[in-house]
């Protein structure tokens, strides 16, 4: 069974494959066609961050790539905005009044009321305007910040367990810190400003967080934080979530996962390197890595709004007796060219 499933696998996985390279270049050259409106500037900037915040030795230094977008800015009383990077690399400031994030972000069931009251104005917008409209009205700058580690901000050439130790939600809020006090330096020097400028950070998911959490801490460096759809609550063992999976997923999908986990535990006893070949996963020599593979591209299907593309072919599979983790392979495949998509217009 297992041959026939590697055979089948190595007879699919080309088609899957193709299909993937197909999706990615037509959106390559769809992503060419707007490229000079998808961001409002890519021109790297850098400054010496220090790399461990909380050392009294150790004065490491790394280099940390940054934005500017200064087009709005009115000097004499205009505000910094700060739109905090999250777990990826930052490639510029995204035009995300163009992009279609934005329209994901202006959905009307999403609306966010932002308080601007202790900046410069007193301002009350029912429906979160993107970043990009609302530094036009407020002659703003905007400026970004890549998060350490991610992009060409990290530390070390080699992510090494050891190396890793400084990859922390703390140090990256001490990031920040840093780099508004740095950039506030640099804009007295520069614009010849004589006064601190009031600044709004923004943030959406873990970046959310990281905004939400900056204005707690550091609330004598922010007016204001936006934090979008924001992770602010780490909970330990949070099996709510997979319950929501199986609700969202109804109740054939959910027994065909849970028919999939079953068999996914019983090969990991028996044959472990078929099963994990089966999902491209040999190198994962960690059984509990590869099953958080697995939970995660199911569990994200749900999340990002693409089931059908995870539970037809499963459902289909189980019905007609067909090898159910060989279709699983195949949907989760299929659905990660749709997670890629979403990837790349969200970031
Ligand atoms: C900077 O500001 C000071 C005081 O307002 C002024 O005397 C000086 O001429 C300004 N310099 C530049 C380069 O604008
Ligand atoms: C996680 O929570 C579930 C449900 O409450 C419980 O059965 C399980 O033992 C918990 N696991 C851990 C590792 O705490």
């Amino acid at each position: 069974m297992a041959k026939l499933s590697g055979l089948l696998l190595l007879l699919l996985l080309p088609l899957c494959l193709d299909s993937l390279l197909a999706v990615e270049s037509r959106d390559l050259l769809s992503r060419q066609l707007h490229d000079s409106n998808a961001y409002l500037t890519k021109e790297e900037h850098w400054f010496d961050q220090t790399l461990d915040h909380f050392s009294p030795t150790d004065h490491r230094k790394f280099g940390q790539r940054f934005y500017e977008y200064v087009d709005f800015f009115e000097v004499a009383k205009g505000p910094i905005f700060l739109k905090i990077c999250g777990e990826s690399a930052c490639n510029g400031i995204v035009n995300d009044y163009l992009s279609s994030s934005a329209e994901l972000i202006v959905n009307p069931k999403g609306s966010v009321e932002v308080l601007l009251n202790s900046c410069s104005s007193e301002v009350k917008l029912h429906e979160l305007e993107v970043v990009f409209v609302i530094a036009k009205k407020f002659g703003a700058a905007i400026v970004s910040l890549e998060h350490r580690y991610y992009g060409k901000s990290s530390p070390f050439k080699e992510l090494t367990t050891a190396n890793l130790r400084f990859l922390s939600s703390k140090q990256a809020l001490f990031d920040l810190a840093v780099f508004r006090q740095y950039y506030q330096g640099y804009l007295n020097v520069n614009y010849n400003l004589s006064r601190e400028s009031p600044w709004f950070v923004f943030g959406v998911s873990y970046s959310g967080a990281l905004s939400a959490w900056f204005r707690l801490k550091f609330p004598h460096l922010t007016c204001g934080s936006l934090a979008s759809s924001a992770v602010v609550l780490a909970v330990y063992n949070f099996t709510e979530f997979d319950q929501q999976v199986g609700e969202s997923a109804g109740a054939e999908c959910k027994s065909a996962l849970q028919q999939i986990t079953y068999l996914v535990d019983e090969e990991l006893k028996t044959d472990s390197k078929s099963v994990k070949n089966l999902f491209a996963a040999a190198e994962l020599k960690n059984d509990v890595d590869f099953l958080y593979l697995l939970a995660d591209a199911a569990a994200i299907a749900f999340q990002y709004g693409n089931p059908d593309v995870l539970c037809s072919p499963i459902v289909d599979a189980m019905k007609n007796g067909k090898n159910l983790l060989v279709s699983f392979s195949l949907a989760l495949c299929f659905h990660m060219i749709f997670a890629i998509f979403y990837f790349i217009n969200i970031f």
